[in-house]
């Protein structure tokens, strides 16, 4: 059984895609131990809540700097005895120490097609405003390992979305969650479940 712990930011709509992934038995072998944010009014964590998962926040803003956050970051993380830890829209830098202690076993859903609008400053809602002022008309999403650089690791699954006349940030947004992020990260994650990845 792997098991995993999925670090959050937001809304949490792709956790959700792991849940039900996990309900739905698209995603076998596998066991959400806890869901960690960064931020205390993430609806991820009421979402983790709702399915009986543990939820933590751990915010930068309670530590004295950002040194005594990492390591209560790693420390939480290895309090779950994880397999594989899942960044599922977690806006903050992994820290080094997190990065060396985990390595091969920290996967991250991007919204592109690395190594297209990706790196420093690319998260959310920006890397679409970025898509549509360059005029791409195929976007998409990305799940990768996570090694020390930004958005750089072997990338495991990708999956192409059409951009349409009239689309605005949010517009794409949805279509490149729908169409993409909802179904390769659930499918990376069970790939490697089951030793397919
Ligand atoms: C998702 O679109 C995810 O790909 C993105 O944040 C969003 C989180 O949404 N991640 C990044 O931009 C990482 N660089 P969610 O909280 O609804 O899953």
């Amino acid at each position: 059984m792997l098991k995993i712990a999925v670090l959050v930011s937001g809304g949490g709509t792709n956790l959700q895609a792991i849940i039900d992934g996990i309900h739905d038995k698209t995603i076998t072998n596998t066991e959400i131990k806890v869901v960690i944010s960064n931020n205390a009014g993430a609806y991820a964590l009421e979402r983790a809540k709702n399915n009986g998962i543990d939820a933590v926040c751990i915010s930068p803003k309670n530590f004295e700097s950002r040194e005594v956050f990492n390591d209560a970051l790693l420390e939480k993380i290895d309090e779950y005895g994880v397999d594989l830890i899942v960044l599922a829209g977690f806006l903050v830098k992994i820290p080094e120490k997190l990065v060396e202690k985990y390595a091969g076993k920290i996967i991250n859903i991007h919204p592109s097609l690395i190594p297209s609008f990706c790196g420093v400053g690319y998260y959310g809602l920006k890397v679409h405003e970025a898509a549509l002022a360059r005029g791409v008309k195929v976007t998409g999403a990305t799940v990768h390992y996570v090694d020390s650089g930004m958005d750089t690791g072997p990338i495991i699954l990708q999956k192409a979305v059409y951009v349409e006349d009239g689309d605005t940030p949010e517009i794409l947004q949805k279509r490149v969650m729908e169409q993409a992020e909802w179904k390769i990260l659930p499918q990376a994650i069970n790939m490697i479940a089951n030793q397919k990845a």
